[in-house]
């Protein structure tokens, strides 16, 4: 299986789509995906065989958001579908990966599957927990990313539906605060806040990444210090709970020792 093939039938899949804004952005969301994954691989020194299958995860991890989008014209799973789930539909429906030995589709799918989950389920074949890891953290990465560019250009306050709704001057829920301590993943049932938005982010930085090449690259993109300087202007008064949650955040991307691969 070629790259490129899937490329051009993910394309022409796109296309069969309106060419409106939210496709759009998905499809320029999976490319940034594909190239986090591509950095990641190069940087962990991935086996060459496993290259093209995470290449293919990472291109079809979200594909099933276009057909999400338009049935339920939004990407809130909470009020539609698992878009994981409807990914994996798509791939299997078209016959995208039939060609492959099954462990080898078996393991794209399950890291498809597997991308949206809040933690990865325990004792995954290591093929599939890489490609699941892959794709997690490529994922996040282009998220962090998001957020960046949404403080760059003062996006946020006419926009609290990408935040749920929540309050962007809210006080930080002490819980959320608590797990990043822990290194824990946050109870998405624990935000309250766009502060706590954003610290579920943080709380990838301590722990959520699996790759140390993941958190190279977060670290160099700066994206602790960004969050940083966005919450303190936001959140003067909240300066501790702020500082104490990116001190943590930014010291486990310098941590080197311990990375999974
Ligand atoms: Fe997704």
């Amino acid at each position: 299986m070629k790259t490129e093939d899937l490329e051009r039938a993910f394309e022409a899949y796109v296309r069969t789509f309106p060419a409106e804004e939210m496709n759009a952005l998905k499809e320029a969301h999976t490319r940034r995906v594909l190239g986090n994954a591509r950095l990641i691989m190069a940087g962990e020194g991935f086996p060459a065989r496993l290259g093209p299958l995470g290449e293919a995860a990472a291109l079809l991890h979200d594909v099933g958001r276009f057909e999400q989008f338009r049935k339920y014209r939004t990407f809130s799973d909470r009020v539609s579908v698992n878009h994981a789930l409807m990914s994996c539909g798509v791939i299997l429906r078209l016959g995208w990966l039939d060609d492959l030995p099954p462990a080898d589709r078996n393991a794209i799918l399950r890291a498809v599957e597997c991308h949206n989950l809040r933690d990865l389920p325990p004792g995954l074949p290591p093929d599939e927990a890489a490609l699941a890891n892959l794709v997690r953290d490529a994922d996040k990465l282009d998220i962090l990313t998001l957020l960046d560019t949404a403080i760059a250009t003062d996006y946020l306050p006419s926009h609290p539906e990408v935040y749920w709704g929540l309050p962007l001057r809210g006080a930080p829920s002490p819980r959320v605060v608590a797990a990043i301590d822990r290194g824990a993943s946050v109870d998405y049932a624990d935000i309250r806040s766009f502060a706590d938005f954003v610290f579920v982010q943080l709380a990838w930085c301590n722990g959520g990444l699996f790759f140390a090449e993941s958190r190279r690259l977060a670290l160099a993109r700066g994206e602790v210090a960004t969050r940083r300087a966005y919450l303190l202007g936001l959140l003067p008064d909240h300066a501790d709970a702020v500082n104490h949650c990116c001190d943590v955040a930014e010291a486990a991307l310098r941590k080197e020792a311990g990375h999974g691969a």
